[in-house]
């Protein structure tokens, strides 16, 4: 089991100077709104990531009015011990630090702290676009699985060359032939990463329709698909097909980069369908899969941060969740909620033993 057994935050957000200790397995956060309780599980986020779960810019980790930040994390696992150390200095350059070695490469980090954070804007991983969801896939997939990664990156960034050079053949300067040889590179990592894709969610779909099953006690007649136009055709072809097109439109309309996850629930759309305590149950679902394969693939439990859950699920199926994540999930668990009390009397019920923070 991976245990962050202690947090140092300097100058990260609200936060201008403070040590936290996770001696036990299960840490309950609590504190009023505002107080830092997201904060603090991002702050974790960031030891394991390299970054924070949230999409903003990296200056608004910096306490507002300071120069720089610095957050320093002790892991155990085993019977060793890691420090992770992520630092931006006061020109606002970034550096991440491995028992005080620096990494020259952020990305060999990731993989090695596996943790699975469960937000309150989660939602919008079942509610919006595609996007959210090939994240959700590519950031299980870059932990247990190195080589994915850097087929990722640089897919990502054949894709941006790629691009940019239909726009400039567009305007009659650029070469056909270095367009040829992009979209040979482009295939080659495509389908790399379908591949991947295609096992990896055969495997997932599986949990995610029994942890849902858990959470809901019912089915709801629940499917997962994986979407990809290569299904069809290996995505050279699909290249050589969409070339005229790509020319006109000056950008790559066919890859991985149109993947999605579809969820559909008897047959319909489930984004159109479901309640809210279904979008909820399968976005707990989804968020315990990727738990489950991390889990399996790397051998131990990876952490779980649970950030305002109660604020998600009905009480008994909250009960129910957190019976499991205290008992059966044998995980560190960092779990935050407004009231005291009613966290409190969760978790004595489940009898798991515990520490409080209050904030
Ligand atoms: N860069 C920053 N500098 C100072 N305070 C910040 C910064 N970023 C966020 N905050 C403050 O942190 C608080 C929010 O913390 P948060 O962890 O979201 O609280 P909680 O989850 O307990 O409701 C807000 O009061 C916000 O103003
Ligand atoms: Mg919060």
């Amino acid at each position: 089991m991976l245990h962050l057994q202690q947090l140092e935050l300097l100058q990260f957000r609200n936060y201008t100077q403070k040590r936290f200790l996770f001696p036990k397995r299960i840490t309950a956060i609590c504190g009023s709104n505002g107080s830092g309780k997201t904060n603090l599980l991002d702050a974790a986020y960031y030891c394991c990531f390299s970054r924070s779960y949230f999409t903003r810019p990296e200056q608004t980790n910096v306490l507002h009015g300071a120069q720089g930040m610095r957050i320093e994390g002790r892991f155990s696992n085993a019977e060793k011990n890691d420090t992770v150390c992520a630092i931006i200095r006061e020109t606002g350059k970034k550096e991440l630090l491995l028992n005080g070695e620096a990494y020259k490469q952020f990305s060999q980090h990731i993989g090695q702290f596996p943790c699975v954070m469960i937000a309150p804007d989660d939602i919008g991983l079942i509610n919006e676009g595609g996007e959210a969801r090939r994240k959700y896939m590519d950031t299980i997939l870059a932990q247990t699985d190195p080589a994915y990664l850097q087929s990722l990156m640089l897919y990502q960034k054949l894709l941006q060359q790629r691009n940019s050079l239909l726009k400039q053949l567009q305007e009659q300067k650029g070469s056909m032939d270095v367009l040829d040889i992009l979209s040979d590179q482009l295939s080659v990592q495509g389908q790399l990463i379908y591949e991947k894709r295609f096992n990896f969610i055969t495997t997932l779909k599986e949990n995610v329709l029994r942890f849902y099953q858990q959470i809901a006690q019912a089915d709801d007649g629940l499917q997962v698909n994986y979407q990809s136009q290569l299904h069809n055709s290996p995505m050279r072809e699909l290249m050589q097909q969409s070339l005229q097109k790509d020319l006109i439109l000056q950008r790559t309309t066919t890859g991985i980069h149109r993947d999605d996850l579809e969820f559909k629930m008897d047959e319909q759309a489930f984004k159109t369908e479901a309640s809210q305590g279904q979008r909820k149950s399968l976005l707990f679902a989804l968020k315990l899969a990727e738990w489950q394969w991390l889990k399996q693939a790397k051998g131990f439990a990876p952490i779980l941060l649970l950030d305002d859950v109660f604020e998600k699920l009905d009480a008994r199926r909250m009960h129910q969740l957190l019976e499991w994540v205290c008992t059966e999930s044998d995980s560190q668990v960092l779990i935050t909620d407004t009231h005291k009390e009613r966290l409190e009397a969760h978790l004595n019920e489940i009898g798991s033993e515990y520490e409080i923070i209050q904030l």
